[in-house]
């Protein structure tokens, strides 16, 4: 990132509250991160199988003014030593977006600092471009970024500049919304990726064989609901009360089990039915993903998003061997963080695009 005449680093306070963390970090220059504080409200959620949006405010109202200030701390780097405060305005919930918007405008009337808003899926792209700069290889375009959370699954063609255009997305479920639900319906807790991540290596995936989605139109497009609908018909057909209670009572006593004690109460067939339900989300993630990169003669491929942190997708992604690097940021920058808020906001902060007071929050947020 080019930088002022007297060669002076810039460094951005991004703060992020779109979903059930409030986090906040110090970026400069676009390369490197000062500090990134996350607080997770899994313990407030958990026990509901998903985010509770009323709770999540209230959480976010708790944690925003603590989380920015050991931001700033752990950065070394006052109000004074800032270019810009860059915060998410969508898409999320509107409730939680609020929180960080309004408390990043206030900073930035109280200490005169360029306001600039952030969409959400964006600042996950820029957790690739970040790192990437970092190590001193930059990201070559076009590039084909897919981005895969828990509230998002996008293909987006991004183009010298920041451009994106978008070229295929879920009709029904984002794909960590499929791993939350699953591990719901079977008793584990929540987040559901990750734990089923962990237990997925112990199964058979193609034990269960799920049938691919067929898109009728924009065959570039995901479809997740009837993959989730074939698990609860498996589940149906079996008569699972026992270990689902066992496991909810594992939960109960132990808010985060170890691997060891989830395969305790998980017999063969159901680590079966995880490990071919994450082969097939996998399967239709990379397909897509891959054949979309084709059709634009991609140079590179960015995965991004929460459920980036698959060990079974970056495992995947790597055996496929594609003729062009393929990128995942790491897994801290996986999930949501506000170093990719910062991270997104260094170009804008270029090109002297700010935001004024009167932005709003956006749940449907679109980037493309
Ligand atoms: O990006 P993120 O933190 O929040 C959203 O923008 O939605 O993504 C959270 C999602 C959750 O659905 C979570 O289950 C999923 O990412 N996730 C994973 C893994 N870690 C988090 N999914 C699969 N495997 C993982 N290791
Ligand atoms: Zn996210």
């Amino acid at each position: 990132m080019a930088r002022d005449s007297q060669n002076i680093s810039l460094r951005i306070l991004g703060i992020e509250s779109s979903c059930d963390e409030t986090a906040a970090a110090v970026v400069e220059d676009a390369s490197k991160v000062l500090s990134s504080v996350v607080a997770s409200q899994f313990a407030t959620h958990g026990k509901y199988g998903g985010v509770v949006p009323e709770l999540a405010s209230r959480e976010h109202l708790r944690a925003i003014v603590p989380v920015v200030t050991l931001a700033l701390e752990q950065a070394g780097v006052g109000y004074g030593g800032l270019a810009a405060v860059a915060v998410t305005s969508g898409p999320g919930l509107v409730g939680s977006l609020l929180v960080g918007m309004t408390y990043a405008k206030a900073l930035c009337f109280a200490h005169s600092l360029p306001f600039i808003g952030v969409n959400h899926i964006e600042g996950h792209i820029h957790a690739v471009y970040l790192e990437a700069r970092e190590r001193g290889e930059p990201v070559e375009h076009p590039a084909l970024a897919l981005v895969a959370s828990g509230g998002h699954t996008h293909l987006f063609e991004a183009r010298e500049g920041f451009h994106y255009r978008l070229l295929g997305k879920t009709r029904d479920d984002a794909a960590g919304e499929a791993f939350d639900k699953v591990a719901k319906l079977l008793g584990f807790g929540y987040p559901g990726g990750p734990i089923i991540d962990s237990l997925a290596p112990h199964g058979n995936p193609r034990a269960v064989r799920f049938t691919l989605a067929r898109m009728k139109g924009n065959v570039l497009d995901f479809s997740f609901s009837g993959l989730k609908t074939a698990v609860l018909r498996w589940t149906q057909q079996r008569d699972m009360a026992a270990e689902v209670d066992a496991r909810r009572e594992l939960l109960r006593s132990n808010a985060h089990p170890s691997v060891e004690q989830w395969l305790a109460v998980t017999p063969k067939a159901t680590l079966d039915l995880l490990a071919s339900f994450q082969w097939t989300v996998i399967e239709e993630l990379l397909r897509r993903a891959v054949a979309c990169a084709e059709q634009i003669q991609a140079r590179s491929l960015i995965v991004a998003g929460g459920v980036a942190c698959n060990s079974g997708l970056r495992a995947a992604a790597q055996a496929l061997r594609l003729p062009y690097p393929v990128h995942f940021p790491s897994p801290g920058l996986s999930t949501d963080n506000a170093a990719m808020i910062a991270a997104a906001a260094f170009p804008k902060l270029e090109r002297g695009e700010f935001s004024d007071y009167t932005l709003a929050a956006r749940a449907n947020l679109s980037l493309a």
